[in-house]
């Protein structure tokens, strides 16, 4: 069984991370090896409209200061606006524009062409959507969803595109919509998102421009699973693992690391020094250390 891979996440980029700090996570992460980002059209998401698109143009050019070819970027496309609201456009002649805009802004570092919130549930205009992922597979490119209202209709259509499918799922301590996708259980690549929970912090260290704090998330009190958490990251400790367990990062990574049908883990590092403790981390769950601490944190809930 192969480990998941690990995605670097564009979300906050042009939000809370400046060009800058970008710049140098695309550095850390592409010397250490790793390829696979993710991006959208709507990054970030923060209701400012001069912003639409900012992500992925931070994304572009370190693509093109670097003369960087072998990138493997999952795109999500489908969203016509970043303020928060569902609009998008899934038909077949949008999402054929956007596979010509991003194999023309991207070229081989293009990688995955994924479709961003799907609310719809009549089966004529889901097969349109299909049809137009078809034209992007034939191209050579991977083929993902995220944000299904209905992933049932898309699974019985898909008896007559066989796509192997990537499909991005908020997983972590606190929820998971693994459930809500169980027809494609066993059978598609589960990318987990959101593993910090939008930014948890043990330690409860928040400012400003915390992530969890800038997206409406509640810093001033913690969520009722973290006082059971505490107690199995001392007894984990206790246990002498080679590395320590210090944060809600590592404990996020291992559930997401050790789940069932799980190919990629998003990072949504806002600093290299985050993202270098989270690609040492992840050496620690190759080597299978932390699989006991996967099966205390899989029983969390039962003691709330
Ligand atoms: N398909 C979808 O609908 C969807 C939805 C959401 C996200 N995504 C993708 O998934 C990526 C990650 O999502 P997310 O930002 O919601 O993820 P997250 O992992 O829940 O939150 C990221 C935040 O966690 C903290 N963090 C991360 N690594 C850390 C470390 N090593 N140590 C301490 N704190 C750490 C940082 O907070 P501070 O900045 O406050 O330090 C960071 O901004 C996004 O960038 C995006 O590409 C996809």
């Amino acid at each position: 069984m192969t480990s998941p891979d690990l995605i670097l996440g564009t979300a906050m980029w042009a939000w809370t991370t400046p060009k800058e700090t970008c710049f140098q996570l695309l550095d850390h992460f592409y010397e250490a090896g790793f390829r696979e980002v993710d991006a959208a059209t709507n990054y970030p998401l923060n209701n400012d409209t001069a912003q639409f698109r900012a992500a992925e143009n931070i994304l572009l050019e370190w693509i093109q200061i670097n003369g960087v070819q072998d990138l493997k970027v999952m795109m999500k496309v489908g969203s016509l606006t970043n303020v928060r609201t569902p609009d998008n456009n899934l038909s077949k002649s949008f999402l054929l524009m956007m596979l010509d805009e991003y194999l023309h802004l991207f070229g081989s570092n293009l990688d995955t062409f994924m479709i961003h919130w799907d609310n719809r549930s009549e089966k004529n205009e889901i097969r349109a959507t299909l049809e137009a992922l078809a034209t992007a597979q034939k191209k050579g490119l991977q083929i993902g969803l995220s944000g299904l209202k209905f992933p049932n209709i898309y699974d019985q259509l898909n008896a007559s595109f066989g796509f192997d499918f990537r499909i991005q799922i908020k997983h972590n301590l606190l929820q998971s919509t693994y459930s809500h996708y169980d027809a494609f259980h066993g059978k598609a690549k589960f990318i987990t998102y959101g593993i910090n929970a939008g930014g948890i912090k043990l330690d409860q260290n928040y400012h400003e421009q915390s992530s969890l704090k800038v997206r409406g998330g509640n810093t001033q009190e913690e969520p009722k699973i973290i006082s059971a958490l505490r107690n199995k990251i001392k007894a984990q400790n206790e246990k002498l693992a080679e590395q320590p367990i210090t944060n809600f990062n590592q404990c996020g990574m291992t559930y997401a690391f050790h789940s069932p049908d799980i190919d990629g883990i998003l990072l949504g590092s806002s600093k290299v020094t985050q993202l270098d403790a989270s690609l040492q981390f992840y050496q620690s769950l190759k080597k299978g250390s932390y699989q006991a601490f996967y099966k205390a944190l899989k029983k969390l809930h039962e003691d709330v």
